[in-house]
């Protein structure tokens, strides 16, 4: 499925509708265990993805789906409470239709987060990690087709995905606030599967600090259209076979559930200084 210009300006125009003028500044992808930012916004306006053409409905475990605009740290925010992953079947195009309709919103700024495993062995689950780049070698491109001139170029440039600035912004909030960041490369893996021990092996040697399913097609395409961005993963799990134990999902969503104040802390502190 591809979509045209006419579909995202659409979609656009049915939250329009909900919205009025309502500018969102900063759009927010919340991963595991995050999700719950989203009921702490202020005057909020609830939109389910079922409302809005084309807009694909989230299957995964802990991931409502519905958009919620509204003010967060005094920032007018518009937030994806659930994202949708290739795993569950959706094309890229489709796992990042929203990203394209929160810029025709006004959207100027996105931030990402994720959970995700850690490739490094002398970190430990439970980390916050900011994404300093990203490597994505599997599957085509989400901007694959033809290009929308209106949203970007057709080679755009990624020497610097994640925007420096607000990378700033994180390392010092997360310094003011007392939480530990640390910052590395982010793989993408297309899942649903974890990956295996070789495959970790791999992606360590390529220089990934963390592997997951989610975040880059987003990113990639929140570049395209110009908006910065800025990605936060927790690291939920030491990735396979670096301890003698399998991967599941239940120890991914506690300790996203740990982690959870910690990482909406530093989410806010940012939204703050943006
Ligand atoms: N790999 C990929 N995705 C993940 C992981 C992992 O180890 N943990 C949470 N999401």
């Amino acid at each position: 499925m591809t979509f045209t210009e006419q579909d995202f300006r659409r979609s656009a125009a049915q939250i329009r509708q909900q919205i009025g003028d309502f500018q969102p500044e900063v759009f927010l992808i919340l991963g595991s265990g995050l999700g719950f930012l989203a009921e702490e916004l202020d005057n909020p306006t609830v939109i389910p993805y079922e409302e809005i053409d084309h807009f694909p409905t989230s299957t995964a475990p802990g991931h409502k789906g519905r958009l919620v605009f509204g003010m967060l740290e005094e920032k007018s925010v518009c937030v994806m409470q659930g994202r949708v992953h290739f795993y569950e079947g959706y094309s890229l195009q489709e796992v990042t239709y929203g990203v394209r309709v929160a810029r025709l919103l006004g959207a100027k700024r996105m931030i990402v987060t994720n959970a995700c495993g850690c490739v490094r062995e002398d970190w430990e689950p439970g980390s916050l990690m900011l994404i300093s780049d990203h490597i994505k070698l599997c599957l085509e491109s989400p901007l694959r087709g033809e290009n929308l001139a209106l949203f970007g170029d057709r080679f755009p440039d990624m020497s610097t995905v994640y925007t420096p600035a607000l990378a700033e912004i994180a390392r010092r909030k997360a310094d003011e606030l007392g939480i530990a960041l640390k910052e590395g490369v982010y793989m993408f893996f297309p899942g649903p599967q974890y990956e295996t021990p070789a495959e970790v092996r791999a992606a360590r040697v390529l220089g990934a600090d963390a592997v997951g399913m989610s975040t880059v097609p987003e990113a990639i395409v929140a570049r395209h259209c110009g908006m910065e961005v800025l990605g936060l993963s927790l690291l939920t799990n030491m990735a396979a076979g670096i301890l003698n134990q399998p991967l599941s999902e239940a120890e991914v969503l506690e300790n996203a559930a740990l982690a959870k104040d910690r990482f909406s802390r530093l989410v806010r502190g940012c939204l703050q200084e943006m």
